[in-house]
């Protein structure tokens, strides 16, 4: 008889074997995906299933061979509610994290908050389940609207899902508060990538050869899709502060504040329509 444990050690030998960072984890969490509970001490003895093992080494095989463990399991939890993530999204980082806390200290009872480059709708959809405010997110890839609105589905908030291009267009409204985590990686970031990161969408990731194309569209277009005296919150890269303030301040927006990560590296520049 084969027992539960013997099937993780299967698995877990296979992440080990490809050199996977986080090879316990990521066999743990593998294991819950295919055999529907953790295997956490007191670890069973009790026979494995064959077809729950079949799917689990499956599923370690595809995780040696660099596919992100989030988009194996379909499911990741930001801010501690679940989204849905498949390869049309970026997978949520914990970082971003602090681009939700700051928008929330602008964001009024009843405001209209705009979620450019929505992706999974992470951003948009964890304010709109926290803040009463009437909430709209945009991206570029149908793919990506699709998910998002699965994923508004899935936290039952309401939201408004449309497409727009970012550097081109305009919505046809305005906004108290405007969030953004955009494309912001350069073109030498993008060569060095990890393998897992290059199975996220690569329009998700590039922000132009120097990464600030996004953040020139915004400040020099998007003061149009704020109301005066509202409030443009954006992510940026740990070496990008610097930049992207002088391209704001050069462009109608005054600089209020920046928050940083959990690592310490600044993280997200608060501007103010002016
Ligand atoms: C860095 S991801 C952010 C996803 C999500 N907001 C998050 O924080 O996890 C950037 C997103 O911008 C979208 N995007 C890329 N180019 C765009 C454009 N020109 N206009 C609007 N969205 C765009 C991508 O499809 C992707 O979903």
């Amino acid at each position: 008889m084969v027992t539960e444990k013997e099937s993780y050690r299967k698995g877990y030998a296979i992440l080990r074997e490809a050199k996977i960072a986080d090879s316990d984890f990521d066999s743990r969490i593998l294991f819950e995906t295919a055999f529907g509970h953790r295997p956490v001490p007191p670890f069973t003895d009790s026979e494995s299933d064959s077809e729950n093992e079949k799917r689990y080494l499956e599923l370690c095989k595809r995780r040696a061979e660099g596919f992100p463990l989030q988009y194996i399991v379909g499911v990741w939890e930001f801010y501690s509610l679940p989204y849905y993530v498949d390869e049309r999204v970026l997978i949520p980082r914990q970082d971003t994290e602090i681009l939700v806390e700051t928008a929330a200290k602008y964001i009024k009872r009843g405001n209209t908050v705009f979620d450019y480059c929505t992706g999974s709708g992470c951003v948009g959809i964890t304010i709109a389940a926290a803040e009463k405010c009437k909430m709209t997110l945009f991206d570029i890839s149908e793919g990506a609207l699709e998910v998002a609105k699965k994923n508004a589905g899935l936290n039952k908030v309401k939201v408004d899902v449309k497409k727009l291009d970012v550097l081109r267009e305009l919505p046809d409204k305005q906004a108290d508060v405007i969030v953004c985590n955009p494309p912001y990686l350069n073109k030498d970031e993008m060569e060095s990538l990890q393998k897992e990161v290059k199975a996220e969408p690569y329009e998700a990731l590039y922000g132009g050869d120097d990464g600030l194309e996004f953040y020139r569209a915004l400040a020099k277009l998007h003061f149009g899709a704020l109301k005066i005296g509202g409030y443009l919150i954006t992510e940026i890269g740990e070496t990008q502060a610097e930049d992207v303030i002088k391209i704001f301040t050069e462009n109608r927006f005054s600089f209020i504040e920046k928050a940083k990560d959990y690592s310490g590296n600044d993280r997200v520049l608060v501007f103010r329509n002016i």
